[in-house]
């Protein structure tokens, strides 16, 4: 009953791709830095999903706690806490493993003023995984994203066990974003206003193709485009500010992080069709430095299937593209050079 009440608790625009029907192959799935602001909900909207049978929760503090709490959720999953230097532990076996580890931006910063700090956090939670579960799939959602998905590309390469199928940075809240701010204008539902967004995430490098959206011709050009693509490309500042020194978009995030974990775990399942916008190792714009990019994905039994091209793009877009292309490359070489000379 208890789940049943919780289902129905869902908006439905947001239940259709959230809650999968079958739990026919179940996953072991890990959240490093389950405590946090996106840890907690993230990890109570994975307990509520059929497709993961065991939940490992692991945090520097606190997650005994919060995997005790989560674990009362009369799901069928099993929930178990670690911390400290119980890391191995959590990641053994495990096949997909979610990162929102890392310090969160206060206002007046950027996402790159997180480097220093969440750089290194992201790099040795990589170290064990490569170790423990270099099979795993391993979602990204830590801080600056265009530099820290690099960052464990290097650390799985250094330990002989790379594979970009299996390697995501996670931009979903992009996506969801720019369906909600558009939808509000379009007057559209935003489960029918599905936006692509490609290049990376952060400030310009966010690049919304609203010319592909159901509903997007209700801004196509002028000012009211501009306040529109500004939005989604700076949506996390809105929250920050709004959050005022207490942290960035946490929920939402949990929101968006689910749907591709989701996403991920249906396709693991062998269903098909299953395409998302993420940001991988990409051959599309590779020439130009920007070897990691975020495009519509499809996903399959061994992660990434297929990179799509951005398609058939607006001249305003076009600009978008332009402007985001070389911030992108130095974000990337940022991570990359910062693995090579770290200890
Ligand atoms: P938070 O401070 O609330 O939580 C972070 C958690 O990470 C804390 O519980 C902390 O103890 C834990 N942690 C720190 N170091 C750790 C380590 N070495 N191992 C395991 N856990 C560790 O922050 P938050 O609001 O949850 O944000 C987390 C990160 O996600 C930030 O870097 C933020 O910028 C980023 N973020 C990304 C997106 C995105 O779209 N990709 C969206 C929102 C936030
Ligand atoms: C977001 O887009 O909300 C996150 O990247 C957090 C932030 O720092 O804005």
């Amino acid at each position: 009953f208890a789940r049943q009440a919780l289902r129905s608790a869902v908006p439905k625009a947001a239940a259709p791709r959230f809650f999968s029907s079958s739990a026919a192959n179940n996953r072991a799935v890990a959240v490093l830095g389950a405590s946090g602001g996106i840890g907690q909900p993230l990890s109570l909207l994975l307990k509520q999903n059929p497709l993961v049978s065991d939940l490992r929760l692991y945090d520097v503090r606190l997650a005994p706690g919060v995997a005790a709490d989560i674990s009362h959720v009369n799901t069928p999953s099993t929930t178990t806490g670690y911390q400290a230097d119980q890391l191995g532990e959590a990641l053994k076996d495990v096949e997909v493993i979610v990162i929102p580890a890392g310090v969160p931006r206060k206002p007046g910063m950027t996402r790159d003023d997180l480097f220093n700090t969440n750089a290194s956090i992201v790099r040795d939670l990589a170290k064990k995984a490569a170790e423990v579960a270099p099979k795993a799939h391993i979602l990204v959602i830590s801080n600056p994203v265009n530099s820290t998905v690099p960052i464990v590309a290097e650390v799985f390469k250094k330990a002989g066990v790379y594979d970009p199928k299996k390697l995501y940075g996670v931009t979903t809240l992009d996506v969801t974003r720019a369906s909600t701010f558009l939808s509000g204008i379009s007057g559209k539902q935003p489960s029918e206003t599905i936006v692509p967004v490609v290049g990376g995430h952060s400030g310009v490098t966010i690049v919304p193709l609203l010319s592909q959206a159901n509903g997007g011709d209700a801004v196509a050009k002028g000012e009211q485009y501009e306040k529109l693509v500004h939005r989604i490309q700076f949506g996390g500042d809105e929250v920050v500010k709004a959050k005022d020194g207490a942290g960035s978009a946490t929920l939402s995030m949990a929101y968006a992080a689910a749907v591709f974990s989701d996403a991920l775990l249906k396709a693991l399942n062998g269903e098909k069709g299953i395409k998302e916008c993420a940001y991988v190792e990409s051959p599309l714009y590779k020439d130009q430095g920007a070897t990691f990019f975020a495009s519509p994905i499809t996903l399959g039994k061994d992660g990434v299937e297929e990179i799509h091209s951005v398609g058939k793009v607006s001249a305003e877009e076009e600009k978008l593209l332009e402007a985001a292309i070389p911030e992108l490359a130095k974000n990337i070489k940022k991570g990359v050079d910062w693995y090579a000379a770290s200890p």
